[in-house]
């Protein structure tokens, strides 16, 4: 391997001279804040997924905190959540009041394991929020078949733009969808975020709660016949509105969402391919009838077989100017919920086991098949 090679990044953004000119026309217009652009950014987001409303957001943390503040989720709510996934999943529960429940995931798709939350469901479960982690829809149809009529679903689809399941897209699944433009996805615009709905009325209470709880957006107000009057603000709203500058970004990014997802999936199938060389590392399930939106590429390391452990197969790639993270983690073992909620490691054994041993491998739009092989070629080496 050269040493002059640059070093390959987990992640790393696609942009260019679309996003820039777009941009520009925001800064040249005088309307910075939540405008036109985002409109137009959630006339394509709820397009492409599916539904008949997306609103966009500060982020995909503050986009869960709106939908379960709509769903009226607060304090003596249960929320089943799985035990692994990125740590804001829960927080947001924690700052609606309500009291996480977490739920194992399955081994082979990192997802919420139905038959775990069939065991959780009580009289206090109001809502669950299933994760479509790295880009993989959870079961919705088995998780359905397990959960009252009445529990409010939350898709955290953080990871899944463009992601589908059954010929039905990631955001249209449940009674809402989260979705993330942090710069590890395959769409961002530094930060940002959406909620996507088909329920009016849930559509509505999105749109006010985000907005400091007014009944007017900004730029109906001010661009409306009455600018001089102040809109009514019947709940107790937040300011999770996104700029019109990070939107002008995101819909330009939307248009080419499609495209990173075919270039992801090569890149994908590449690495599938050339990890039969490397008998201790399992590449991810694509099931059947899954669209994975591709947001990562987590292997697992096999302890039995594995000349190293996960940690130092990391620090090796490092080394050889190649990164590689581990999955996410898993939050039942983090400090502040073993103290508040009683969980531990103990309890999750997949989740336990997946945080040790999975690993993603640089996956994004710069890349070409040449890196790939290099990742492998450094794994080779062990
Ligand atoms: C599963 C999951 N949920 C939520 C989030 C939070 O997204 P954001 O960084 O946009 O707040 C992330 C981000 O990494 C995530 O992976």
């Amino acid at each position: 391997m050269s040493m002059t090679e640059p070093f390959l990044p987990i992640a790393r953004p696609s942009m260019g001279e679309e996003e820039l000119a777009a941009v520009r026309q925001v800064l040249e217009s005088g309307w910075l804040t939540q405008g036109p652009w985002v409109r137009k950014l959630e006339a394509a987001f709820a397009a492409r997924h599916g539904v008949k409303h997306a609103f966009a957001v500060t982020s995909c943390t503050t986009a869960l905190h709106l939908a379960l503040v709509a769903a009226g989720i607060g304090p003596g709510d249960e929320v089943i959540v799985p035990a692994f996934t990125w740590v804001a999943t829960a927080n947001v529960v924690v700052h609606c009041g309500a009291t996480p429940v977490f739920a194992d995931i399955r081994p082979d798709t990192f997802n919420i394991d139905p038959a775990a939350v069939a065991r959780l469901v009580g009289p206090r479960t109001r809502a669950i929020i299933p994760v479509h982690l790295f880009g993989l829809a959870a079961d919705m149809d088995a998780l359905s078949a397990v959960l009252p009529a009445d529990i409010v679903i939350i898709e955290d689809a953080a990871c899944a733009a463009g992601g589908g399941y059954h010929g039905r897209p990631a955001g249209s699944l449940g009674h809402m969808g989260c979705f993330s433009l942090h710069p590890r996805k395959s769409i961002t615009c530094g930060e940002g975020g959406l909620v996507t709905t088909n329920d009016d009325a849930l559509a509505a209470r999105l749109d006010m709660y985000r907005n400091h709880g007014a009944t007017l957006s900004e730029e109906a107000r001010h661009r409306g016949p009455r600018p001089w009057e102040l809109p009514e603000f019947p709940v107790f709203g937040f300011n999770y509105r996104l700029t019109d500058l990070q939107a002008a970004v995101a819909t330009v990014q939307m248009g080419k969402l499609d495209r990173f997802i075919t270039e992801r999936l090569a890149l994908a199938q590449r690495f599938d391919e050339q990890l039969r060389r490397v008998p201790w590392l399992a590449p991810p399930l694509r099931p059947q009838g899954y669209d994975h939106a591709l947001q990562a590429y987590v292997v697992m390391v096999d302890p039995a077989r594995a000349p190293r452990s996960r940690n130092d197969v990391l620090a090796h790639l490092q080394e050889r100017g190649v990164a590689g993270r581990p999955g996410t983690h898993s939050v039942v073992a983090l400090a502040a919920y073993c103290e508040r909620f009683g969980t531990s490691a103990a309890m999750f054994p997949v989740a336990t086991h997946v945080e040790a041993q999975s690993m993603a491998l640089p996956l994004h739009n710069h890349m070409g098949p040449g890196d790939v092989d290099r990742v492998v070629a450094a794994l080779e080496e062990l």
